[in-house]
């Protein structure tokens, strides 16, 4: 087992303690991560970043941090997604960590642990292993959560811009960055993209439960509370991903938005607009492969939402920065979600590095 340690000024007595207490102890091995004196002060927060970092990239199976209290570095290292870091006083709480919350980092206090309680402490957590169980249920949660908030960020104004970054995805959105796939390949790959990321759109429908009779016995089980849905491709792109979305939801009812770019003052012009008579209650998504410019997706928002729409969200598979912000400056209670937020723009307002023009690379029009 590899083992990573680290302190601040204030635990780093102990830490040299705890490395001298672990020397040549078969099958471990312990890098020290500084500090390297009790001297001079220094913040736990640096060393409790970093030891957590390495952690959760799998450098190391485990971790040990020590500060004055073991709190700043609990709380530190917790803020690393794949970290769960737990503040250990005695020998009990220690096993528990590990049985229960399959803690991977230490976190002790060299200022409210004599050296004995602190060994025994050190010696059980490395020791314990995790129990499983109803506790891999409990753990999966937290992770559940971590990795959903930490691809969303929030606009603070009501919209959350959604980074849909499964493997899956990333694989075929590189599939279709490259500038030599054919337009079959291309096309069947936009909609397959489509699919996954229904999974992320649709992730606060409301549930009901529902009475069901599985073979063994009766038991109340989940069903989406029939939320109305509607698509809207904007033409023509959109249209790619819409077969890839219906799979999942082939109940939503269908709108379009046609918009043509004003050669004179470049502004979106709309030329088609059919949307669902009873838009006005139900959750939509916008289709939009590309969110670059963010000049037409705000456009498409505000014609839905004169036409009585509230609940839109625009979904994109690349989006630009400056896309982004223009369409949540106009509409900060839209969320945006996308599978990749690329760089920027270039001079020709395509996003890169992109994959060129959605439109023409789906319907072969170059
Ligand atoms: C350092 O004085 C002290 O604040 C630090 O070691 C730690 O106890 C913080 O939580």
């Amino acid at each position: 087992m590899k083992i990573l340690i680290g302190s601040d000024h204030a635990g780093y007595e102990l830490k040299q303690k705890i490395v001298s207490h672990l020397k040549g102890r078969e099958g471990l091995e312990v890098e020290d991560f500084g500090t390297d004196t009790s001297e001079v002060s220094c913040d736990y927060t640096d060393i409790a970043l970093q030891v957590g970092r390495s952690v959760a990239h799998g450098d190391a199976d485990r971790g040990i941090l020590v500060c004055g209290t073991g709190l700043g570095m609990e709380i530190a290292a917790n803020k690393v997604s794949g970290v769960y870091a737990a503040g250990c006083w005695n020998k009990e709480v220690a096993a528990l960590s590990r049985q229960h919350n399959n803690s991977n980092v230490l976190t002790l206090g060299a200022r409210v642990l004599d050296e004995k309680t602190a060994m025994e402490v050190v010696d059980t957590w490395l020791a314990t292993e995790f129990e499983g169980g109803r506790h891999i249920r409990r753990t999966q949660k937290i992770c559940a959560y971590e990795r959903s908030a930490n691809r969303a960020f929030n606009n603070g104004q009501g919209g959350q811009v959604v980074i849909f970054d499964h493997p899956l995805v990333q694989h075929k959105l590189s599939i279709i960055r490259d500038k030599n796939t054919p337009v079959k390949t291309f096309r069947e790959t936009v909609a397959e993209i489509a699919s996954l990321m229904v999974y992320e759109i649709t992730r606060d429908l409301p549930l009901k439960m529902i009475d069901v009779e599985t073979p063994v016995t009766r038991t109340k089980a989940y069903a989406i509370a029939g939320k109305k849905l509607a698509v809207v491709p904007i033409l023509r792109a959109g249209l790619g991903m819409m077969e890839g979305v219906l799979n999942l939801i082939p109940n939503a009812k269908i709108g379009h938005i046609g918009l043509y770019r004003d050669p004179q003052t470049l502004a979106p012009v709309e030329y088609y607009c059919k949307l669902p008579g009873d838009i006005e209650e139900r959750d939509i998504f916008l289709l939009d492969p590309m969110l670059a410019t963010g000049g037409s997706s705000a456009a498409a928002i505000s014609l839905i939402k004169k036409r009585g729409g509230r609940k839109i969200s625009l979904v994109c598979m690349i989006g630009a920065p400056e896309g982004v912000s223009v369409v949540h400056e106009a509409h900060p209670d839209v969320n945006i979600f996308v599978a990749a937020l690329d760089s920027h723009l270039n001079e020709h307002g395509y996003i890169v590095p992109g994959l060129g023009d959605a439109g023409d690379r789906i319907f072969g029009t170059r």
